[in-house]
């Protein structure tokens, strides 16, 4: 699901089925010894995924552990991402050389619980919120809580620098309808992300967005936003 999203540069895999944790390294599986059996599969399934992504770039299987603000820590060389929601977890990484960063977010495709939106939505959010087409099929309120999920993600580990929910603001769009006939329950778009103040890529350049791609399909929402390094 995820490689649909992601630029052909970057190696992703994902899976709907828990696995990986015979193959967790002893120091990952010291850090989820006593965690509750949810985590300890979901912690399990994202390393999966991550090595079968590493492998993707022709990279050896190595142990992925938190760093500062539990940012996953790659190999020398490499930017990434993991997430993992209810039923979904997923890893997308590329070389350094050809993305400054990545970020990738799961969700259920269901309504935010109360209260939610109010608290991670600026008023321009809103807007685009209230442009957007009633189809039935997009929880668009989670789509904006995912997308800027994958800001985070992309953004904090670059720049080190924090962010808040108003300090970005979201504008997703969905893609025109293939002519196709569109499987049922499932859309794909783009979206923008700006944030309201300058952080600067490892080459010392400012960068204040994103772009991101997003899909729905099987009942989850995925999100990725991605840097690119300038040709
Ligand atoms: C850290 C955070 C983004 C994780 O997102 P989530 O939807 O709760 O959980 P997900 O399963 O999608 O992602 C978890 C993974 O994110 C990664 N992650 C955790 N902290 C991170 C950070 N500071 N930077 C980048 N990645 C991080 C980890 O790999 C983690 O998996 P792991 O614990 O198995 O290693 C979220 O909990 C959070 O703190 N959000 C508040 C900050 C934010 O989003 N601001 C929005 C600004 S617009």
């Amino acid at each position: 699901m995820i490689a649909q999203l992601v630029p052909p540069a970057v190696s992703s895999a994902d899976s709907f089925e828990d696995h990986g944790w015979d193959a967790l390294y002893p120091e990952e599986r010291a850090l989820v010894r006593n965690a509750v059996e949810s985590r300890r599969r979901e912690f399990a399934t994202a390393r999966a995924c991550a090595r079968a992504a590493l492998s993707g770039l022709g990279l050896p299987p190595v142990p992925i552990l938190p760093g500062v603000r539990n940012v996953p820590q790659w190999p020398t060389g490499v930017v990434g991402s993991l997430t993992h929601c209810a039923g979904y977890r997923a890893a997308a990484v590329a070389h350094s050389t050809a993305f400054h960063a990545i970020g990738i977010d799961a969700e259920p495709n269901e309504a935010l619980p109360d209260g939610v939106l109010g608290s991670i939505a600026t008023a321009e959010d809103l807007r685009h919120l209230d442009a957007a087409p009633r189809d039935g099929v997009v929880h668009w309120p989670r789509l904006l809580f995912s997308a800027k999920e994958s800001v985070y993600k992309a953004w904090f580990p670059m720049t080190g620098i924090e962010l808040d929910f108003a300090d970005a603001t979201v504008h997703a769009v969905a893609d025109p309808r293939p002519t196709a006939a569109p499987s049922a329950g499932e859309a794909t778009g783009s979206f923008t992300a700006r944030i309201r103040f300058q952080g600067q890529t490892p080459d010392g350049h400012p960068v204040s967005g994103f772009s991101g791609r997003w899909l729905v399909r099987r009942g989850i929402i995925v999100t990725t936003a991605t840097l690119p390094v300038p040709a």
